[in-house]
C-alpha cells in the first residue's frame, strides 16, 4: 500500500467522535437493495389472497420491510409475498404496487434510515460529519428502478428528482460545496444511471466525487438463477411458485440480469438443450416461462446497459475480490425444476469479477479519474461488517472530500 492512504488512516485513528470538522463536502449515502424501509397501507382495493391477509387491513401505516412476522409467521409469510409484488402493466409500459397496498419510503433525507450502514455512519460522525447538515441518506422503493427515456418509471423517476433535490440541499447547506456520493451495490447502479441522466454541468457543480461500493454495471449471473427459483428473501415456509412470482414481479431484478456488454457470450446457464447467455436473453426468458418479462427487459432495461459511458465525474470502486461466486448454473435432467450443479469463480461472492472491474473501462477516458481499490475476502454484504473494509472506505471518503480542513484535536 502506498504510504498516502496509511497515513491518512494512521490520522483518522486520532479523530475522537466530539472533534468539529469544517468544510466538509457534504456526503449522500445511497444503500443498495433492501437495506432501508418500506411501509405499507392497505386500501379498500385489496384483495387478501388468504383470511390472514386481512388482518392489516384497518391498521394504517405498517412497516411492510423489513417486517420479521411478516417474514417469518407461516400463516403470513403468503401476505408479505402479495403484498411486496409489483405489476407490470404492458398498456402503460409501467410498474405499480399490487392492487390496494399503497407504500412508502419513511426517513429520505436520513442516514439513519439505512439498515447496516450504522458502523460507517458512526465512523463518519467521527471524522465530524452530522446527520441533516453534512451527512444525508437516500432510501428508495428498491423493488423499483428507472426506464430509458420515452418509457415511464413514475417511481424511479420521481426518486431520481428526490435525489437530484438531495444532493442540491446537501450542497446548499455546506457553502455550496459538491457532495460526495457513496453508494452501495444496487444503489451503484441506480446511481450511475442518475449521473447520466443529468447534463454534465450540473454533474460538476453537485457532485464532487462518486464511492462505488460493490458495483455491478454489468448485472450478475445468480440474476438469472434469481428469476429460475425465485428470491427467498430468507423467508421460511414459502413455495417456489411464491416466491419466483415476487422475484419475476419487481422492476429491479431485471437490472441483475447480466448484460452483453460485460458478460458477453459466456455460458451462464446450461441445460441439457440450450445453452443461455448474457447475448440471448430474452430466448432464456421464455424459456423458463416468463414470457412477460422479455417486452420490459428489450425494451426498457437492456437499451440503459448496452454501453458504459464515463461519467465525467470522479469515481472510486471500491470491490470485494476473492470470494467465491457462482459463474455457471448447469441444470439436469428435470430442467429448471431441478437443482443445479454451480460452477464458482472469481468475485465477492454475489457479484462477479466481470462486472465489478466493468468500471476500469473509463480508465482511459478524457476528463474521467478513476480509481479502483481491491479488497482480497470481503463479501459483497461485508463492506459494513468487516473493519479492515470499513477502514478503507472511510479512508476513501476522507480522500474524496478533497480540500477538507479537519479541526483536528491531537
Ligand atoms: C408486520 O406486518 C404485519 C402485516 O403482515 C402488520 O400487521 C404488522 O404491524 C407489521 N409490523 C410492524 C412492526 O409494522
Ligand atoms: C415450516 O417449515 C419447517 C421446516 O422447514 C417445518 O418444520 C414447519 O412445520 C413448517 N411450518 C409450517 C406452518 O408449515
Ligand atoms: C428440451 O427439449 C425437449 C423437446 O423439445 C423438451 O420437451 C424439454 O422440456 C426441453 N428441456 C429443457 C430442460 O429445456
Amino acid at each position: 500500500m502506498a504510504p498516502a492512504p496509511l497515513l491518512v488512516v494512521a490520522a483518522l485513528l486520532l479523530l475522537s467522535p466530539g472533534n468539529h470538522a469544517k468544510n466538509l463536502h457534504p456526503v449522500v449515502l445511497v444503500p443498495g437493495y433492501g437495506s432501508n424501509k418500506i411501509d405499507a397501507r392497505l386500501t379498500a382495493a385489496y384483495e387478501p389472497s388468504a383470511p390472514s391477509c386481512g388482518a392489516g387491513a384497518d391498521q394504517g401505516w405498517f412497516q411492510l420491510w423489513p417486517n420479521h412476522t411478516g417474514m417469518h409467521d407461516a400463516s403470513q409469510v403468503p401476505c408479505f409475498a402479495d403484498q411486496m409484488s409489483l405489476v407490470y402493466d404492458a398498456v402503460a409500459d409501467d410498474y405499480h404496487n399490487a392492487d390496494g397496498v399503497a407504500t412508502r419510503v419513511p426517513s429520505f433525507g436520513s442516514a439513519r434510515g439505512l439498515i447496516g450502514w450504522d458502523p460507517l455512519v458512526r465512523r463518519l460522525e467521527g471524522m465530524g460529519y452530522r446527520e441533516g447538515e453534512s451527512l444525508f441518506g437516500a432510501p428508495y422503493d428498491f423493488r423499483y428502478a428507472v426506464a430509458p427515456r420515452g418509457h415511464p418509471s413514475t417511481v424511479g423517476d420521481r426518486y431520481f428528482r428526490d435525489l437530484g433535490r438531495l444532493i442540491r440541499r446537501a450542497s446548499r447547506l455546506n457553502q455550496g460545496r459538491s457532495a460526495v456520493v457513496v453508494a452501495h451495490s444496487y444503489g451503484c447502479a441506480l446511481t450511475y444511471q442518475f449521473l447520466l441522466a443529468r447534463p454534465l454541468p450540473w454533474r460538476w457543480r453537485f457532485v464532487k466525487h462518486v464511492i462505488l461500493l460493490a458495483p455491478a454495471l454489468g448485472g450478475f449471473a445468480e440474476g438469472m438463477h434469481g428469476l429460475i427459483a425465485g428470491i427467498g428473501y430468507g423467508l421460511p415456509n414459502v413455495t417456489r411458485p411464491t416466491m419466483t412470482r415476487l422475484a419475476r414481479s419487481q422492476q429491479s431484478t431485471l437490472w441483475r440480469l447480466p448484460t452483453p456488454m460485460v458478460f458477453r457470450d459466456r455460458p451462464l446457464v446450461v441445460t441439457k438443450n440450450a445453452t443461455y447467455s448474457a447475448c440471448n436473453m430474452a430466448e432464456f426468458l421464455e424459456a423458463i416461462g416468463f414470457p412477460e418479462g422479455v417486452r420490459p427487459y428489450v425494451t426498457r432495461v437492456l437499451p440503459m446497459w448496452e454501453a458504459l459511458p464515463a461519467p465525467i465525474v470522479p469515481v472510486t470502486g471500491v470491490i470485494g475480490v476473492g470470494v467465491r461466486t457462482p459463474e455457471k448454473f448447469v441444470f439436469g435432467t428435470e430442467g429448471f425444476e431441478g437443482e443445479p450443479e454451480v460452477v464458482y469463480s472469481d468475485g465477492d461472492g454475489d457479484i462477479n469479477m466481470v462486472s465489478l472491474v466493468a468500471i476500469e473501462e473509463w480508465s482511459g477516458v478524457e476528463g474521467q479519474v478513476l480509481k479502483v481499490v481491491r479488497l482480497p475476502g470481503v463479501h459483497h454484504g461485508g463492506f459494513f461488517s468487516d473493519d479492515f473494509a470499513l477502514k478503507s472506505i472511510v479512508a476513501e471518503i476522507y480522500e474524496a472530500g478533497g480540500s477538507i480542513e479537519l479541526d483536528w484535536k491531537w
